[in-house]
């Protein structure tokens, strides 16, 4: 496949690479007094507290500090890990209070939050809001400064996370108007309306740790439910912020927070019986891990974003240009840590050489630096375990036969680790079925369009795929069977969630249940009615019940 002069092999001899390492990557981290003062954080967040029914709880036990992705380079030419901060280490005691908190909040369905009439509920969220977008400044720093994220796509994460805030109050409005009304079917009168379902337990992810945690948080807590919320392990702190304001917000026990290692606690709660509900953005293993550990587990309804390798599938008549634009977004945006990621390239044998040599050429282009930087595209890894795994899956590749054909492809400094272009990736090769998570892009070849549906049918994956491509009839055709396969097949663009009014999911190992605006409403509750005879009996009733403002489920009321 190594058909023209442009790909440079990927070496391994390592000391060379250790020189390609401290020649390229490693200035790309600042000196310290190159940092821009606007993008610097004003402290260092050393927290103590944690929030558990209605209190912010001093903490006085362990600690773990927090270490930024980005290095800091010494007078003496060494580079120094960045330390923002610190958070406390609780324990099984601490996710026991956070979780009796939880349930005596809830009380049955009978606490002041599940019993507050919706109006009143939206409320609180609103003035949480605008205590959040007080916080704007410091939570985007710490997004960037915690998990690496440019300081764009920082800003764009809080900014989606408003705006899904808003929206979801609005779907609300919409849900519970809808609702404020009677049915009449077969001499039946009945009023249907959405009810909460419990105690949420709510994990995010580190990749869009405030932006995919709110997109469950939020509606879980809008429907009446209370909440434990357990933070990412990279983008704990820019939660610290928000502590205050949840307090202040909404009722003593509504959202608890818990700082502890997940694989301790989190089985710990679920095998206490007492979580309805799990929403998890992880791992299908550790999903399924978890929800054995409840006592009964047809009780418990789990919201799981979770593993994903979508595939491009680049066919012959594919205007390049396009595709190498929308497969080097797909592939390298947040440096390939996205769940919807293009994490294999399916390309025609006809076009695959002219389509490797434009996206290698284009992906030199991709300015690498650090996230404060205007126009960066290639930032540092969340922790340097990353690198690891990234170098291992490349090695494996190599060694079964493919080659890395981008310049610098895959060498790394400490964090920073340069894109690599992997080609031809082969069944058998770790890079052609696990999913990467990180800026490693697998290119494989086909001659005959049945490999790629076979790809796609065998994988344990089921989010999303692109077709790329210009003939309406064979892109068509694969639409078809692709649908039975992936919940989204985007044609001519890159995989994404957005826009998050559209449903998001996934089948097999990659999703349970879905999300979007509307949807996560419907996720975090039940519905449950009343039901009458229509006789003058009832209807006098029920009438009563509504001109007295008897219940707060049986109104008519109209929220504007
Ligand atoms: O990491 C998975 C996210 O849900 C991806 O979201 O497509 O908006 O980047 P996005």
């Amino acid at each position: 496949m190594e058909s023209s002069g442009i790909y440079k092999r990927h070496t391994n001899n390592k000391v060379l690479r250790r020189m390609n390492q401290l020649n390229n990557l490693q200035h790309k981290f600042p000196v310290v007094d190159s940092i821009p003062k606007s993008v610097r954080l004003p402290s260092q967040i050393h927290q103590r507290v944690s929030l558990v029914d209605g209190e912010l709880k001093l903490w006085a036990g362990a600690t773990k500090k927090t270490l930024s992705p980005i290095w800091i380079q010494q007078p003496d030419g060494s580079l120094q890990q960045v330390e923002l901060g610190s958070y406390p280490v609780m324990g099984e005691k601490e996710s026991d209070e956070a979780l009796e908190a939880a349930v005596r909040a809830y009380n049955n369905g009978r606490g002041e939050w599940p019993m507050m009439k919706v109006s009143e509920r939206i409320a609180c969220m609103q003035k949480f809001i605008q205590r959040m977008v007080e916080q704007r400044d410091l939570i985007i720093k710490l997004i960037m400064w915690e998990i690496g994220k440019s300081l764009a796509d920082s800003e764009k994460e809080f900014d989606r996370t408003i705006t899904y805030m808003r929206q979801t109050i609005d779907a609300l409005k919409d849900l519970d108007n809808a609702n404020s009304r009677f049915v009449i079917a077969e001499g039946t009168i009945g009023q249907i309306r959405r009810t909460p379902l419990g105690v949420v337990l709510c994990m995010g992810p580190y990749n869009y740790p405030l932006n995919e945690t709110f997109a469950t948080l939020i509606p879980a807590m809008l429907m009446g439910n209370t909440i434990i919320f357990k933070p990412p392990q990279f983008g704990t702190l820019l939660f610290e912020p928000l502590l205050e304001a949840f307090r202040d917000s909404f009722p003593k026990g509504v959202i608890n927070t818990i700082y502890a290692p997940g694989s301790l606690v989190v089985p710990h709660l679920l095998a206490s019986g007492q979580i309805n509900v799990l929403a998890l953005i992880g791992s299908s293993k550790v999903a399924d891990h978890l929800k054995k550990q409840h006592p009964k587990s047809h009780r418990l309804r789990a919201i799981l974003g979770l593993d994903a390798k979508n595939a491009a599938i680049i066919l012959p008549d594919a205007d390049l240009d396009l595709t190498v634009k929308e497969c080097l977004l797909g592939a390298l945006s947040f440096n390939g840590q996205r769940c919807t990621a293009l994490k294999m390239l399916m390309v025609h044998s006809s076009i695959a050489d002219e389509f490797v040599n434009r996206l290698t050429a284009e992906l030199a282009k991709l300015k690498v630096g650090m996230p404060w930087e205007k126009g960066v595209f290639i930032t540092p890894l969340p922790g340097m375990h990353r690198t690891t795994y990234m170098t291992e899956v490349i090695e494996d590749a190599m060694a079964k036969g493919a080659k890395v054909v981008n310049l610098e492809g895959g060498e790394f400094c400490k964090t920073m680790f340069y894109p690599a272009v992997v080609y031809p990736v082969t069944e058998g090769m770790r890079l052609y079925r696990e999913e990467q998570f990180g800026p490693v892009i697998p290119v494989s070849v086909y001659d005959d369009i049945e490999t790629v549906l076979d790809y796609v049918t065998t994988s344990d994956h089921g989010q999303q795929v692109s077709i790329f491509g210009s003939d309406p009839e064979q892109i068509g055709h694969l639409v078809d069977p692709l649908v039975h396969q992936v919940c989204r097949v985007n044609i001519n663009c890159q995989c994404q969630r957005g826009p998050d009014v559209f449903p998001f999911g996934g089948r097999k190992d990659s999703a349970e249940g879905t999300l979007s605006v509307h949807d996560a409403l419907r996720a975090f509750s039940i519905r449950s009615m009343i039901a009458a005879k229509q006789t003058d009996d009832s209807k006098g009733m029920l009438a009563s019940m509504v001109s007295e403002h008897y219940s707060k489920f049986v109104n008519t009321d109209f929220i504007f």
